[in-house]
């Protein structure tokens, strides 16, 4: 296998207050690999490093075999790696069709086609390509922000808690448009608060706290693990 994205050793924060303290972790071509952890453990922070971001203080990242760390975001996205925040990340004022024309500006040429992909991918959306994103409810503002990021024609998506705050019924839908777009080739990290469905969904996991990578594994193995169990998933 090759590796998709490597990460040895990080360490990045927020002006002198260090947050990552060593991160190692490997996501291969076309896996979904997820990251749990408790809240503050730095998994929000790991995405916006690996998005350029936030610049790291030591360790490697390195991307398809290129050196990522201390490049610009736009770089970043250029390459094929693309993040998806967890908030603020639609821009409200701008239409559907709009918002996914911004997620376009980075990739040359048949962008209706993706346009097309896309809306057919979230049928949610098809009927609201000129309401402003501002309007949609949270469900489709997720679909809509994942949507953006699958313009691009990215190697691998950083996803931000896509499922949070949503009803059960549209965590499913997420969960299972990740499973899509995963099957379509696309290698995905997936941070999650729902850490039993995610660790489902993985190849394999990681266990985020403190700053460091505490443990690594298949999802199911994780997911069977008894102190995992008792520490992270709530026995
Ligand atoms: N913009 C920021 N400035 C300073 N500290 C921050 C900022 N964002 C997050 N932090 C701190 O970094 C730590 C890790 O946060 P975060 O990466 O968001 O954790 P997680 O996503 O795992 O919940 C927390 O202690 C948080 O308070
Ligand atoms: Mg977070």
């Amino acid at each position: 296998m090759t590796a998709l994205l490597e990460i040895e050793d990080l360490h990045a924060g927020y002006g002198d207050h260090e947050i990552l303290r060593g991160v190692g972790l490997r996501v291969d071509e076309g896996e979904i690999v997820t990251i749990i952890g408790p809240n503050g453990a730095g998994k929000s922070t790991l995405l916006k490093t690996l998005a350029g971001l936030i610049r790291p203080t030591a360790g490697s990242i390195s991307f398809r075999g290129r050196t990522l760390a201390g490049a610009r975001p736009d770089a970043v996205i250029r390459l094929g790696l693309c993040y998806v925040p967890q908030e603020a990340n639609v821009f409200g004022a701008l239409s559907v069709e709009e918002n996914l024309a911004m997620g376009g500006w980075v990739a040359s040429g048949a962008r209706e086609a993706r346009v097309r992909e896309v809306l057919e991918l979230f049928p949610a959306l098809a009927g609201r390509r000129r309401q402003r994103a501002g309007s949609l409810s949270g469900g489709e503002r997720q679909m809509l922000a994942l949507g953006m990021a699958l313009m691009v024609e990215p190697a691998l998506l950083l996803l931000d808690e896509p499922s949070a705050g949503l009803a059960p019924a549209l965590q499913r839908l997420i969960f299972d448009r990740v499973r899509e777009i995963n099957a379509r080739g696309i290698g995905i990290v997936l941070v999650e608060q729902n850490a039993r469905e995610s660790l489902r969904l993985c190849r394999r996991g990681y266990v985020l706290a403190m700053g460091r990578t505490q443990a690594e594994g298949p999802g199911t193995a994780l997911l069977e693990d008894a102190d995992i169990r008792r520490l992270y998933l709530g026995g």
